[in-house]
């Protein structure tokens, strides 16, 4: 794993994920079954030509470092991925197979999130996506004993319109008070390309979904342009000024007392993805900035992200990277798993069950 062996503590350490993107978690090798099972040409010869495409580093700003020829964006190649799910079959098979991922890395429950609109815009109807991973979401606690609530994210760079028909489209698989949701989605997020779309621009999707009783999270990208506004607006001022729940990445904060205090205050927790940032920055920068919030007492939980977009690194290896790299105890890595569990929206019986468990774990050196 990215140079660190994963050791037999964090392996076994029972596991909550809170920021996982399903389509980031489509291996080379489903993709390349969903493209035969529908008759998809890929851009790739061979199956080892596209899983060397998952090797590279991609370019992240493009609006700030300039477009490298030949090289996607990492936007661009997490969206060249979604083409081959087409049918419920394809996204039920995506989620298993990212669920039953869950239970042999020992996460017991997860909240992974979903873009509708990256699939209604390709023709894909919004039912096939949705029933899909309710199927998994289903069986992947029946069969694997792997508990799931979904986050619907709105496309931030797409009109906030759209995003707004994709909820009110998306609206009957939600959980919350919704009469008759299926109870596939627990919250609302925003994801996709932060430049220049600051969270407030997505109030309305917001406060609609506090409105069905749903929960709100929101991504403020690790050295976005803007980060420190994009913060801003999120701790205080989306929901009428009562802030997001939760925040996704959001290291940013580390830099300004005001951002960090706030988060303090406002009791919103940091789901952070350490290897996404450690691609791009450098270890004695990275770990020590990620030590110092927590020690300020900024609650934050370790997850994984895109992990097959990010060098096959999952939620283990990021834990181990923080195990490694922050020199963390094992009483303060069974902490930032308990911190998870404060942090999810799970029912009360998944949540006593993990903390039993955590309880149980064998933190002497
Ligand atoms: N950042 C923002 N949006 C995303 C990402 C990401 O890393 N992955 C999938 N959607
Ligand atoms: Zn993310």
């Amino acid at each position: 794993m990215n140079g660190l062996a994963i050791s037999d503590f964090i392996a076994a350490l029972p596991k909550v994920e809170l920021h996982v993107h399903i389509e980031g978690t489509l291996t080379p090798a489903l993709r390349w079954k969903l493209a035969h099972r529908n008759s998809i040409t890929l851009p790739y010869a061979t199956y080892e030509d596209l899983e060397a495409s998952y090797a590279v580093t991609l370019n992240h700003r493009p609006e700030l470092n300039g477009r490298q020829p030949g090289i996607p964006t990492f936007l661009e190649a997490y969206f060249a991925g979604c083409e081959v799910l087409r049918t419920e079959g394809d996204f039920y098979d995506l989620a298993m197979a990212y669920l039953r991922r869950c239970a042999a890395m020992n996460v017991r429950y997860a909240e992974p999130f979903f873009d509708i609109q990256a699939h209604t815009r390709r023709g894909v109807p919004a039912t096939a996506v949705l029933d899909g991973y309710l199927r998994a979401q289903h069986d992947g606690a029946d069969q694997l004993g792997v508990h799931s609530r979904w986050i619907m994210c709105f496309l931030r760079d797409e009109p906030v319109e759209q995003g707004l028909a994709a909820y009110a489209e998306a609206r009957p698989w939600a959980a919350g008070t919704v009469e008759g949701g299926k109870g596939l989605f627990h919250a609302v997020g925003l994801a996709s390309n932060a430049y220049e779309r600051p969270p407030m621009l997505f109030e309305e999707g917001f406060t609609l979904a506090q409105a069905d009783g749903l929960h709100v999270t929101m991504h403020c990208d690790f050295g976005q342009k803007d980060t420190h506004a994009h913060m801003n607006e999120a701790i205080f001022q989306v929901r009428n000024g009562q802030g997001s729940e939760r925040i996704d990445h959001g290291l940013d904060a580390e830099d300004q007392e005001e951002l960090w205090q706030g988060l303090i205050d406002r009791k919103i927790g940091l789901t952070l993805c350490p290897h996404a940032y450690h691609r791009r920055t450098a270890t004695e920068v990275l770990f020590p900035k990620i030590r110092r919030l927590a020690e300020r007492g900024v609650q934050i939980c370790i997850n994984s992200d895109d992990p097959t977009l990010m060098h096959d690194v999952w939620i283990d290896g990021n834990m181990q990277k923080v195990y490694t790299y922050c020199g963390f105890s094992k009483g303060e890595m069974v902490q930032l798993a308990r911190n998870a569990v404060d942090m999810c929206w799970a029912e009360e019986e998944i949540k006593h069950d993990i903390y039993e468990e955590l309880r149980k774990v064998d933190i002497s050196e």
